[in-house]
């Protein structure tokens, strides 16, 4: 059995006392130590999608199972990063990772040394008794980094945790991610708009169409772990993934690259 299990899914929400679609007929099995990315122009309903997953906001139809149980509710074996990091301003960064920590059963040693081996790893060390706004948004994501995968999580779901972040902030953060995820097996939902981004980050990326909200595609990358945006490989999976958004078919598409 998949560790993650969406079937037939569906969302709607009420706007202007109309019924709208924000997610149709979504099917999708997930591995655990995967890294998805869910790809899609704004509107296609990946928050929408995340959310459900996450707990926050279930689907109201079809079902998504998260080994073997319905998700119903935010677990505490999974932990959610946002665009806007979330970080607690009244508190330093050392306590701010220390807070996911404090549902745990963890003496206060233990604790700060957990948060201080996460805030070593995301190289913010020197900073560890400043406060959020002291430091850049880069930064700031690192910190939110370090604060999720603290807390041990099984599943770490992103909502476009980079993009407010400039271009090279961003690649940076990309291989700070895929690093810790590596090194920690961590299955990782990824929502981006960003094809660049989710052709150097993806096992397999999701792709998605509005109007209503769909899986237009499931397409794994061939490329080897450690991506090269420059090399002809990475540059020829990504325009194959651009061709699927222009591609008129409204169903689900097979494509293997
Ligand atoms: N709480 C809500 N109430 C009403 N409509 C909503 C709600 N949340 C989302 N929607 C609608 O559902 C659709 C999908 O929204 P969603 O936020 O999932 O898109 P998205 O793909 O994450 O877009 P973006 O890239 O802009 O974040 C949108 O048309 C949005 O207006
Ligand atoms: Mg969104």
């Amino acid at each position: 059995m998949a560790y993650i299990e969406i079937k037939n899914a569906g969302k709607t929400f009420v706007q202007g006392g109309k019924e709208f679609t924000a997610l149709e007929e979504v099917n999708l099995t997930i591995n655990k130590g995967e890294f998805i990315c869910l790809l899609g122009p704004s509107g296609c309903g990946k928050s929408t999608l995340l959310n459900a997953m996450a707990g926050f906001a279930p689907v109201n139809y079809g079902s998504i199972q998260i080994a073997g149980e319905e998700v119903s509710d935010p677990s505490v074996k999974h932990v959610t990063i946002f665009q806007n990091y979330g970080l607690l301003p009244w508190r330093t960064v050392q306590k701010n990772v220390e807070f996911g920590l404090e549902a745990k059963r963890l003496s206060k040693a233990e604790r700060k040394e957990t948060a201080e081996k996460y805030i070593e790893l995301v190289g913010l060390s020197e900073f560890s008794r400043s406060y959020p706004r002291q430091l850049s948004g880069g930064m700031q994501q690192r910190v939110a980094i370090a604060r999720a995968l603290a807390v041990d999580p099984e599943i770490v779901f992103m909502d476009e945790p980079f993009g407010a972040l400039d271009a090279i902030t961003r690649m940076k953060l990309q291989d700070d991610i895929l690093e810790l995820c590596r090194r920690e097996e961590k299955t990782i939902i990824f929502v981006t708009h960003d094809i660049e981004e989710a052709v150097y980050l993806a096992d397999r990326v999701v792709v998605m169409t509005p109007n209503p909200g769909k899986v237009k595609s499931v397409v794994e990358v061939p490329l080897h772990h450690y991506r090269d945006r420059t090399s002809g490989d990475f540059l020829y999976v990504r325009d194959k993934i651009f061709e699927l958004f222009n591609l008129k078919a409204d169903t689900y598409i097979e494509y293997n690259i």
